[in-house]
C-alpha cells in the first residue's frame, strides 16, 4: 500500500498494553492515571485479526510494543499468531528488558526476529533516576536476548541533557563489547512538560560530538540501514554500530516513514506526532469491522510529517501510544 506521498506503508507497530513496570521520564508522566480500562485492551485474537487484515494488504513487518509488552501474559501467543501470517518477514519486540531474561527463548521460538531494548544508562543510579527500575534486570534481559539468537538485538537510548550525557560513550563501549547496535534517540514531546524543557533536549549532533570527544571520530555509513526505521548509522573506532534517530533535527525525517501504529485500546494512529486516530475497537466489538478498509483509510490519512516542532501538545503520553 502506498500513501498519498508515495511512501510504501508495510510496517505495523502494535502496542499490546499501555502499562509498564518502569516509569521513564520521557515516556510516562509521574502519577499518570490515564490507563486504558482493561476491557478496552485488544484481546490476543483481536490483535491477530488486525495483523491478518494488515497482512492481506501486504504489510510485512510487525513490532510488538507497549507500555511494556512483557506484562501481557499472552505475549507469546500473540507473537506466534503474527509470525504465522504468510507475509510476515520480520517481527520485532520493543521492551525495557527487565522481564526478558525468562521469556527471551520462548519469544524466539514463537517467531520474534528482533528485539530492541531500552538502555538509557549504564550507571545504576542514573538508570534508576530515568526509569525507576533496576539496571541489573535490564542487563540480564539484554544478555538473555543476545544468547537467544534473535536476528538482531539493538539498544535504544533516549538523549537527555543533564541526565545521561555522561553515559553515551560508555554505552558505545558496551555496544562494541556485546556486538549490538546502539541507537541514540532525540527526546520527542510525548511526556510531561517539565521533562520537555529545552534545557533537557540533546540533539543527535551534540550526542555525536560528545561520543567523538571520548572515542574518536565516527565514520558515517550513509547507505547502511539496519531494520526498517529512520536511524542513520555510523561506525565507531571501537567497531560499534551507532545509530542516530533525530526526529526533531533531521530534515526529511518523515520522508521514508513506512508505518502505522495500533494503540492498545484499538486505535490506528497514522503518525506518532499528530493526534489523528481511527477507532477499530468499537467496530470490532460490534462485529461489523471491515478492517482492511479501516487500515486503508489510515494509510490514506497519513500526514506528510509530524508537528513536533510546532508546539505539539501531547494528548497521550508515549506509553499510551506505543513506543
Ligand atoms: N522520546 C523519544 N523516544 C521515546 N521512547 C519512549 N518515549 C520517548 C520519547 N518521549 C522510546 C524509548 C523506547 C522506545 C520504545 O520508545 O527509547 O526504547
Ligand atoms: Fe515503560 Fe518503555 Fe515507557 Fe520506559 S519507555 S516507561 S520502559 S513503556
Amino acid at each position: 500500500m502506498t500513501d498519498p506521498f508515495g511512501r510504501t506503508v508495510d510496517y505495523l507497530r502494535i502496542s499490546v498494553t499501555d502499562r509498564c513496570n518502569e516509569r521513564c521520564l520521557y515516556c510516562m508522566p509521574e502519577g499518570y492515571k490515564g490507563w486504558a480500562q482493561r476491557p478496552d485492551h485488544l484481546t490476543a485474537a483481536e490483535l491477530v485479526s488486525i495483523a491478518t487484515a494488515a497482512s492481506s494488504l501486504g504489510f510485512r513487518k510487525f513490532r510488538l510494543t507497549g507500555g511494556e509488552p512483557l506484562l501481557r501474559p499472552d505475549l507469546v501467543s500473540i507473537a506466534a499468531g503474527i509470525a504465522a501470517l504468510p507475509t510476515t518477514s520480520s517481527l520485532g519486540l520493543s521492551t525495557n528488558g527487565t522481564r526478558l531474561a525468562s521469556a527471551a527463548r520462548d519469544l524466539g521460538n514463537a517467531g520474534v526476529t528482533s528485539v530492541n531494548v531500552s538502555l538509557d544508562a549504564l550507571d545504576p543510579d542514573t538508570y534508576h533516576r530515568i526509569t525507576g527500575g533496576r539496571l541489573a534486570d535490564a542487563l540480564a534481559g539484554i544478555h538473555a536476548a543476545i544468547t537467544a539468537d534473535f536476528e538482531s538485538v539493538k539498544l535504544n537510548v533516549v538523549l537527555m541533557r543533564g541526565v545521561n550525557e555522561t553515559q553515551l560513550a560508555p554505552l558505545v563501549r558496551f555496544a562494541a563489547e556485546h556486538r549490538t547496535p546502539v541507537r541514540f534517540i532525540e527526546l520527542m514531546p510525548l511526556t510531561r512538560t517539565d521533562v520537555l524543557s529545552s534545557d533537557n533536549f540533546l540533539s543527535c549532533e551534540a550526542a555525536r560530538s560528545l561520543i567523538e570527544a571520548e572515542l574518536g571520530p565516527l565514520l558515517p555509513l550513509p547507505e547502511y540501514r539496519a531494520g526498517h526505521g529512520p536511524a542513520r548509522y555510523a561506525r565507531a573506532q571501537n567497531g560499534a554500530l551507532v545509530g542516530f534517530i533525530g526526529a526533531l533535527t533531521t530534515p526529511d525525517f518523515c520522508a521514508s516513514c513506512n508505518k502505522l501504529r495500533l494503540t492498545s485500546d484499538g486505535k490506528l494512529r497514522p503518525c506518532l506526532g499528530r493526534h489523528g486516530e481511527i477507532d477499530l475497537l468499537a467496530p470490532l466489538r460490534a462485529g461489523q469491522a471491515d478492517l482492511e478498509t479501516l487500515l486503508t483509510e489510515a494509510i490514506a490519512n497519513k500526514p506528510q510529517d509530524h508537528t513536533f516542532q510546532q508546539d505539539y501538545i501531547p494528548s497521550r503520553p508515549m506509553t499510551a501510544i506505543g513506543g
